[in-house]
């Protein structure tokens, strides 16, 4: 599964090894994609793993659950419509060709 990450820079990576049911987060830690820290290593619970998904690809990624969406809030003041947590998502083959931007650091 393809994965385009667009890192906090600018600077656009493009994965080709993302397999299905991996965590977008993994993915990104794996290919040593910038600005994805994961400090909780998944658990939903750092929001260092913050992505904005592309527009296009928001309906098939889907909206944050509940705890997920607590998570997002504590950091507002980057969080936009297209935020998720991307230990959250998982990826499978409708996802082929996502593209995500990495979210700048929260403080
Ligand atoms: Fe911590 Fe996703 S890795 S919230």
């Amino acid at each position: 599964v393809k994965v385009t990450f667009v890192e906090p820079n600018g600077t656009e990576r493009h994965v080709s090894n993302a397999e299905e049911g991996q965590s977008l987060m993994e993915v990104g830690k794996a290919n040593g994609i910038d600005g994805i820290l994961a400090d909780c290593g998944g658990a939903c619970s750092c929001a260092t793993c913050h992505v904005f998904v592309d527009p296009q690809w928001w309906e098939r990624v889907g909206p944050p659950d509940e705890v997920e969406f607590a998570m997002l809030d504590m950091v507002a003041d980057v969080a936009q419509d297209m935020s998720r947590l991307s230990c959250q998502v998982k990826i499978n083959a409708q996802l082929d060709g996502l593209r995500v931007t990495v979210a700048p650091a929260s403080d």
